[in-house]
C-alpha cells in the first residue's frame, strides 16, 4: 500500500477501505508516514468528507493505536458521559454521584481544563486531598464498591489522535465533522464504557456555534458509537450563556454541592436530570425517561446524591466535610460586584467571553503548563431574560488581586442589557438517537 494512492483516492472523493485507514493511522503513529502526507490527506478529508463506515473505521484505528481501558471487571452496564466543552459546565461533578446513587456504575476518565473551558479534575482538586492519581486496579475496585470513581487520563490513550489533533491545529483542519467526531469518540471508546451519553453544546461558548452544525456533529458521533457496538445517544444543549451561576473551579464545586442538595440553578439541575435520565435508561435501571427523571429528582432531595458525593470524595482522599461546610473550599480574598449600567433585561451574556474573563482572573489555563488559581472566578446573579435595575449587581468577581479593571472592561463588553424584549434561550434543543 502506498500513502500517495490513499491521498489521491480521497482527493478524488472516493471511499477509503478499512485497510487503507488502518495503514495511514498506524504509519502515522509509528512515524513511518511523514506529517506532510498526513496533512494533505487531512485537507482532502476536510473537503471530501467521509462516509459513516469510514468514520467508524477511522475511530477504531485510532482506538487501536494505544491502550484501551478494560472495564470488564466492573459489574453492570458502564455508562460514560461526555460534553463537547462549555463554560461553567459543572454537570459531571453532579452527574457522577447522582447516577451512582441509583447504582449505575460510572468509571470516569477525565482531563484538565485548557482555554476557557474548565476540566473536571481541576474542579475536584479544589477539595483538599482529592487525587486522581490512582492505579487501574484501585479505580476498578472503587467503582465496584461505590459505583463511582475518577481517574486521570492514561498517557497512552489514542496516541494517533494526539498526533493528528496537533497537526490539524496547524493545518486549518480542526473544524471538520468526520475528524472531530472520530477524535472525540476514539477517546470515549478507548476509555471502555458500554454506553455513552453525549452532551453536544451549541452557541457562542461552544465548539459548534450553530444548531445545525451541532446536530450534524451529534449525529456523526452517535452513528460511530452505535456502529462499533457502544450504545450511544446525544443531547444538544445551549452554551450561548454559561451554565448555572458559577464559573471557576472551587466556585463550581460549591454550585455542585448546592445542586446535589436540590438547591441548584434551574438550568444546571435540568441538564443533569436530562443527561442522567438517559444514562439510567441506557443502564437498564429504569423503564423509561420519565421514570428515570423521577428517580433522579428524588435522590437530589432525599440526600442520597449528596451522601454518594461525600463517599466519592472520601474514597479518593478528599475532605468530605466540604459537602456540609463549603467555606472549607479555597476562597478568593477579593470580591467585586459588577453593577448594571442601565435598567432593562439581560439580552446577552456571551459564554466564551465570560469564560475568558474567568481565565484572566486565573481560573483557566492559557497553555498546558499554566498554573491555575482554584479559588477565583465569577458568580452570576442574573441570566439572559432576567430583569435588572441600574446599579444592581449582575455578577460577583472573585479575585486574588484588588484591581480587576481589565476584567470589568471585558465583562461589560460581553454582557448587554436591552430596554426591549429578551428571553432565556432554550436549554435543551433535541435528543439524537441515530
Ligand atoms: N475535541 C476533541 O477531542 N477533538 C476534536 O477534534 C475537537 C474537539
Ligand atoms: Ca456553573
Amino acid at each position: 500500500m502506498r500513502m500517495y494512492d490513499i491521498i489521491e483516492k480521497k482527493r478524488n472523493g472516493e471511499k477509503l477501505s478499512s485497510e487503507e485507514i488502518k495503514f495511514f493511522i498506524d504509519g502515522y503513529t509509528n512515524g513511518a508516514i511523514p506529517d506532510y502526507q498526513i496533512s494533505a490527506l487531512l485537507m482532502a478529508i476536510y473537503f471530501q468528507d467521509m462516509t459513516e463506515a469510514e468514520r467508524a473505521d477511522l475511530t477504531m484505528a485510532m482506538v487501536e493505536s494505544g491502550d484501551q481501558i478494560d472495564l470488564s471487571a466492573i459489574e453492570g452496564f458502564k455508562v460514560d458521559k461526555h460534553s463537547t466543552g462549555g463554560v461553567g459546565d459543572t454537570t459531571t461533578l453532579i452527574l457522577a454521584p447522582l447516577v451512582a446513587s441509583l447504582d449505575v456504575p460510572l468509571a470516569k476518565m477525565s482531563g484538565r481544563g485548557l482555554g476557557h473551558t474548565g476540566g473536571t479534575i481541576d474542579k475536584l482538586e479544589s477539595v483538599k486531598g482529592f487525587h486522581v492519581e490512582i492505579s487501574n486496579e484501585e479505580f476498578i475496585s472503587l467503582v465496584n464498591e461505590n459505583k463511582v470513581a475518577v481517574i486521570g487520563q492514561s498517557g497512552n490513550l489514542t496516541p494517533a489522535d494526539k498526533k493528528l489533533y496537533s497537526l490539524r491545529d496547524v493545518t486549518a483542519t480542526v473544524n471538520s465533522i468526520p475528524l472531530i467526531a472520530s477524535s472525540i469518540m476514539s477517546k470515549k471508546i478507548a476509555s471502555g464504557a458500554d454506553g455513552i451519553v453525549l452532551d453536544v453544546k451549541t452557541g457562542a461558548g461552544a465548539f459548534m456555534k450553530d444548531l445545525d452544525e451541532a446536530k450534524e456533529l451529534a449525529h456523526a458521533m452517535v452513528s460511530i458509537g452505535n456502529r462499533v457496538g457502544r450504545n450511544t445517544m446525544a443531547v444538544i444543549s445551549d452554551m450561548s450563556q454559561p451554565l448555572g451561576f458559577a464559573i471557576g473551579n472551587a466556585l463550581e464545586v460549591r454550585e455542585a454541592i448546592d445542586t446535589l442538595k436540590g438547591n441548584g440553578p434551574a438550568d444546571l439541575t435540568e441538564l443533569c436530570i436530562t443527561l442522567g435520565s438517559q444514562m439510567v435508561v441506557l443502564a437498564g435501571k429504569a423503564q423509561n425517561i420519565e421514570e428515570a427523571r423521577n428517580m433522579l429528582r428524588e435522590n437530589l432531595t432525599n440526600g442520597k446524591a449528596l451522601a454518594k458525593f461525600k463517599q466519592f470524595l472520601e474514597s479518593q482522599g478528599g475532605d468530605a466535610r466540604v459537602a456540609d461546610n463549603p467555606e472549607l473550599l479555597p476562597q478568593a480574598p477579593y470580591k467585586t460586584e459588577l453593577p448594571a449600567k442601565s435598567s432593562g433585561k439581560i439580552e446577552k451574556m456571551i459564554a466564551d467571553e465570560l469564560g475568558t474573563a474567568a481565565m484572566m482572573l486565573g481560573a483557566g489555563r492559557a497553555t498546558k503548563e499554566s498554573e491555575i488559581d482554584l479559588s477565583v472566578g465569577l458568580v452570576l446573579h442574573k441570566k439572559v431574560g432576567d430583569t435588572v435595575n441600574a446599579g444592581e449587581s449582575i455578577l460577583t468577581i472573585h479575585s486574588n488581586q484588588e484591581n480587576v479593571d481589565e476584567v470589568i472592561d471585558k465583562l461589560y463588553q460581553s454582557i448587554s442589557i436591552t430596554q426591549g424584549k429578551a428571553e432565556a434561550p432554550s436549554l435543551i434543543y433535541t435528543t439524537i438517537n441515530e
